[in-house]
């Protein structure tokens, strides 16, 4: 996508691999919307502290970056090819251990082992291992682009769209999965209006969604997560376009954002309809129902102080809780699949028990 700074405009992904110095580069999240800054990650441990951290987040940029990590680990290995699985291993270990729910790291990585695995020597494996992380990452890319073919069609001239947290292109390499419908269709010259869900604690909404949205052109307006209710039952939300980190294939059962479960209820109230959009590789082939989804749990610190810019740039953070205090912090939740109208895929939209289809 195209991003305006005050150096002028130009084309970035979210996240991308430089074979000359074997470092993952990315777009330094938690510093946005202040502060737009490049960041590279030298070596696989960086490359999994940056997905822990969340310098990078949202399921299709951290399964790009699982799998850019581990051809950034098998490219710095030197020694012969039966020490090479092993240390194939520890790398691969230590990009999982990063964050549990999102299933797209899992998915990159495994995409990109399966093929390093027809290698024949060290060189050949490592070069397998560069040229299917980049495949990877433009599938991805790809894949979004198409979910905005398919999911344009659903939003019509005036609509007013509720979105929550960011699947947004900074979530992916590229176009965004919820948001690249609406990309499309403000290239398609429809006048669209997007709630963009705050989404406490971490703001991923506040900051990025509507950064994303002001570098579109796209009209919006941030609300608290609370008054997504009061705006659905009033009659102004048409539609609700969220995204997911893992979908359960054989139920639809979706893992979304903390929050996003009561949307869905709350849309279902109101007869509003409620789609997910996801890539190919947010989909669980494994599991047997949302339930058995992990959701990861984060540090109540995120709960009880808020992060932002003291106006000069800088990110500074603030306690906004009680000094005494405790906090729990889900960061996801499980909606089930009866509450979705439907899932916007690359390959179409498709209802969430007709997901099993998609098996190849
Ligand atoms: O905790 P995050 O920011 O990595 O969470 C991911 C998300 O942004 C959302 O859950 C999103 O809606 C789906 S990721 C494409």
């Amino acid at each position: 996508m195209k991003v305006k700074t005050d150096k002028g405009t130009k084309e970035y992904r979210t996240v991308w691999f430089d074979r000359e110095s074997n470092a993952v580069r990315m777009i330094n999240q938690p510093l946005l919307p202040h502060r737009f800054e490049i960041i590279d990650l030298k070596n696989y441990r960086e490359t999994a502290s940056a997905i822990s951290n969340m310098v990078v987040r949202g399921a299709g940029a951290i399964g790009a970056t699982g799998a850019y990590g581990l051809a950034q680990g098998c490219l710095a290995f030197r020694g012969n090819l039966k020490d090479f699985w092993k240390h194939v291993e520890k790398v691969y270990q230590t990009l999982k251990n990063t964050r549990p729910t999102a299933v797209d790291l899992v998915n990159g990585m495994d995409f990109v082992i399966r093929e390093v695995k027809k290698g024949n020597s060290l060189e050949e494996c490592q070069e397998l291992a560069i040229k299917t992380s980049q495949k990877f990452a433009d599938e991805d890319a790809e894949h979004c682009k198409m979910i905005g073919e398919h999911g344009e069609k659903l939003i019509k001239n005036g609509f007013r769209v509720l979105t929550h947290c960011n699947a947004g292109w900074l979530a992916f390499v590229d176009w965004g999965s919820a948001t690249a419908p609406m990309y499309r269709a403000k290239r398609k010259d429809k006048e669209i209006f997007v709630f963009v869900d705050e989404t406490r604690p971490r703001l991923q909404g506040a900051r990025l969604t509507a950064w994303e949205l002001s570098q579109e052109g796209i009209k919006h307006a941030i609300i608290a997560d609370n008054a997504a209710g009061y705006y659905m039952k009033r009659g102004e939300v048409d539609m609700v376009i969220v995204g997911s980190d893992r979908t359960v294939a054989e139920t639809g059962d979706v893992a979304n954002k903390i929050g996003t479960y009561e949307k869905a209820v709350l849309a279902k109230e109101n007869n509003i309809p409620f789609y997910v959009a996801i890539p190919m590789s947010t989909l669980d082939w494994n599991l047997g129902s949302g339930e058995e989804i992990p959701i990861e749990e984060r540090d109540g610190e995120e709960v009880l102080f808020a992060w932002g810019s003291d106006g000069k740039g800088e990110r500074v953070k603030v306690r906004v809780a009680n000094a005494s205090s405790l906090a729990r912090n889900p960061a996801f939740d499980v909606t089930p699949a009866k509450y979705i109208t439907g899932i916007i895929t690359p390959r179409g939209i498709f209802k969430p028990e007709e997901l099993v289809k998609l098996k190849d």
